[in-house]
Formats: C-alpha cells, sequence, structure tokens
C-alpha cells in the first residue's frame, strides 16, 4: 500500500511526500504583476509539501482577471518569481507556477490595459467582480479571433519560458473554474461556428494547443494541467456529455506525457476511476472541503498519487508537521484570503 508520506517522482523531480498545495490567488502582489514583498517568505513557509503549486498566474494583460494578481511575462516578473523559487528551492521544496487567463471573468479595472475582456464567445457570466471601486458587473466580453486565440497559445507558451527562467520547476495549466481554457470547453460560454466550437474536438483543440506549445517549450515533464469536470461556477455548462469531452482530453493530453493531470473534484466519481485507468502519468486529486481524517485515503487506495489540500495549507503552513503529531489545526480566515499584508498570510502560527 502507497501511503502519502512516501516519496513520489514527478517529472524528472523527485519528491519526499505526496501532499501538494493547491493553487490559490491571494491578491497581494504589486500593481504591475510582481509577486508581493511578502510572497517569497509565504511559500517558503510552506515548502515541506511535496509540491507547491503557485497561485493563478496571468500570462498576459488580457489574461489577467483579478485585482493585484501575479503576472509572468514581463522581465520584472521573472525577476520577483525568481525571489519565490529560490526561497523554496532553499528549504528543500518544489514549485511550479499555475498560468491562468481568467477570459471573460474579468474586469477592464483590474487590468492594466483596462480592455474589455476576451472570450470564446460574447456572452458575459453573469456576475459581479471585486475591483478598487468595490463590486462591478462583469462587462460582456469580446470574442477572439482565430489570429488572437493563436497569440493566446504563444502567449502560454512564452509565459512557460518565463516561469522557467524564473527557476519554478514546472507550470500548470490552469483549465478548471470557469476560466479562459474551461470557456472553451462549455456550450454555455462557447457558440463558435469555426474548429474552436461545437464539436467536443473543437472545443478541446485550444486546451490542447496549449499544452502542445508548452510541453515543446519547457518539456512535457515540466507540465501539469488542472480541470474541474462538470463545475457550474459563472454559468459555465459543459453540457451532458462533459464526461465524454473528459475522456477525449485524457486521451489526446496521456500522448503528450504531461507531468500530471490535477482534477478538482466536482462529485463525478466514476471520472475520477476512469482518469486512474485510462492516464499513464501522475495523477493529483484535490477534493474541495475534504476532512483531516480523510487525507492520505485517496493515494493508500490507489485511485491517485498525490492529493492535493488548499486551505488546509493556507492556514497552516506547518500542515505536515502538526499532523505527524497529531495536534490540532489553524482555522483558515476568510476575511484575510485576498489583499492586504502579513495578516492572514504569513503571520499563521506554526507549532514550534
Ligand atoms: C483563496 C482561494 C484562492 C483560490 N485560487 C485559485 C487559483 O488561483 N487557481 C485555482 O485553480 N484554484 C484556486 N482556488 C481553489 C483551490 O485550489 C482549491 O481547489 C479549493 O480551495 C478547494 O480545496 P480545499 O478545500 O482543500 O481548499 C482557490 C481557493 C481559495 C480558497
Amino acid at each position: 500500500m502507497t501511503d502519502i508520506w512516501q516519496p513520489v517522482t514527478l517529472g524528472k523531480a523527485t519528491l519526499p511526500n505526496r501532499f501538494v498545495m493547491a493553487p490559490m490567488t491571494r491578491s497581494r502582489a504589486q500593481f504591475d504583476g510582481t509577486p508581493g514583498p511578502l510572497a517569497a517568505e509565504y511559500y517558503a513557509q510552506r515548502a515541506s509539501v511535496g509540491l507547491i503549486i503557485a497561485e493563478g498566474t496571468q500570462p498576459s494583460a488580457d489574461g489577467q482577471g483579478y485585482l493585484m494578481t501575479p503576472g509572468i511575462y514581463t522581465k520584472e516578473h521573472i525577476e520577483g518569481w525568481k525571489k519565490v523559487t529560490s526561497a523554496v528551492h532553499a528549504k528543500g521544496g518544489h514549485i511550479y507556477i499555475q498560468l491562468m487567463h481568467a477570459g471573460r471573468m474579468s474586469h477592464p479595472d483590474n487590468t492594466p490595459h483596462h480592455r474589455q475582456p476576451v472570450a470564446p464567445s460574447a456572452i458575459a457570466p453573469g456576475t459581479g467582480m471585486f475591483t478598487a471601486k468595490g463590486m462591478q458587473d462583469i462587462p460582456t466580453p469580446r470574442a477572439l479571433s482565430i489570429e488572437e486565440i493563436r497569440q493566446t497559445v504563444q502567449d502560454f507558451r512564452h509565459a512557460a519560458k518565463c516561469a522557467i527562467e524564473a527557476g519554478a520547476d514546472g507550470v500548470e495549466i490552469h483549465a478548471a473554474n470557469a476560466y479562459l481554457i474551461q470557456q472553451f470547453f462549455a456550450p454555455s460560454a462557447n457558440t463558435r461556428t469555426d474548429e474552436y466550437g461545437g464539436s467536443i474536438e473543437n472545443r478541446a483543440r485550444f486546451a490542447i494547443e496549449i499544452a502542445t506549445a508548452i510541453a515543446e517549450e519547457i518539456g512535457a515533464d515540466r507540465t501539469g494541467i488542472r480541470f474541474a469536470p462538470g463545475t457550474t461556477l459563472w454559468g459555465i455548462n459543459e453540457g451532458p456529455d462533459y464526461a465524454d469531452l473528459y475522456h477525449y482530453l485524457i486521451e489526446k493530453l496521456n500522448k503528450l506525457n504531461l507531468s500530471y493531470v490535477h482534477i478538482m473534484h466536482q462529485g463525478n466519481e466514476e471520472l475520477l476511476a476512469y482518469v486512474r485507468k485510462n492516464w499513464a502519468g501522475t495523477f493529483i486529486l484535490n477534493r474541495p472541503g475534504h476532512p483531516r481524517e480523510e487525507i492520505g485515503k485517496d493515494v493508500a487506495s490507489g485511485l491517485v498519487d498525490m492529493e492535493a489540500y488548499g486551505q488546509l495549507i493556507l492556514a497552516n503552513p506547518d500542515l505536515l508537521a502538526r499532523l505527524k503529531a497529531n495536534a490540532p489545526l489553524n482555522q483558515a480566515d476568510h476575511a484575510t484570503y485576498y489583499g492586504g499584508a502579513e495578516k492572514g498570510y504569513t503571520d499563521y502560527p506554526t507549532l514550534s
């Protein structure tokens, strides 16, 4: 029986255990997208997990959705991320940067160029977003042209290259949670009639092109991808055949030999079993709100290779030490999730 405390190979790296810190936006970057002054300390505090997946990071100005999220496409961003990756490595940790293009989940007030958001089709998500002026409705996006879709694939490629230059161990492609890539998956957000809309093959094309470009640029063994199959967040509806869409993605992506697939579970256990059976590489699972008593069970049962936890690690930088000592856990403070400084970021107490 495999247990979550055992080492695991991921790409070319050997990780000391099978805990993963799930990616979490903290909105504490500088206005130009350079990681904030406390980011290196925040991530280094959590370096005892096998793998840290850093917060959603935009590959371009168009890709930004929320206020003060980091980017990874300029020299300044690279220099800023170098401080983070070297602090994590100094503690023996491993870190991937999550590449997140928000697509229509964006407000012009939050981006450096203040342009209308872009998406597969001109369909608004029907929700609001926090901006410097408070909550505002998200405007209807502009549909990307074919040329712009190709450019966006290149933006992802460039961002992956920048992440490696910044010392990251790899990148995670954010194809989950109702952002740009998942907008392409969902007929509710994608009504295109060209090769990027309609059939499963067409809706999956953008994700596969991005994964192929990044794997070519930095190596498949440093390229992971995250899905949230069947999510209904922010107007996303992938349709009744959504499991077939993911079967197709798994089949195609398998051929690339990516570092891992990461599922943020939405309830479809059958699909998890399908991924286990058909995905040749490393399988990471995040079960939202998973209780402490269940930690390690999915690895032990052989369902997955690694388990990802978000809020438990946000609030407990020394989660592993606490679990080993059977010590109580800190509770996460929701009020300090986004924005601010050290409070709720670098000041969660450790056992010692
Ligand atoms: C503050 C916060 C920010 C998040 N930001 C991201 C993000 O940038 N990218 C992403 O894929 N998921 C994001 N998530 C989702 C988490 O990665 C994770 O899937 C979710 O918190 C459920 O897991 P948990 O119960 O272990 O926290 C975020 C969650 C939280 C609480």
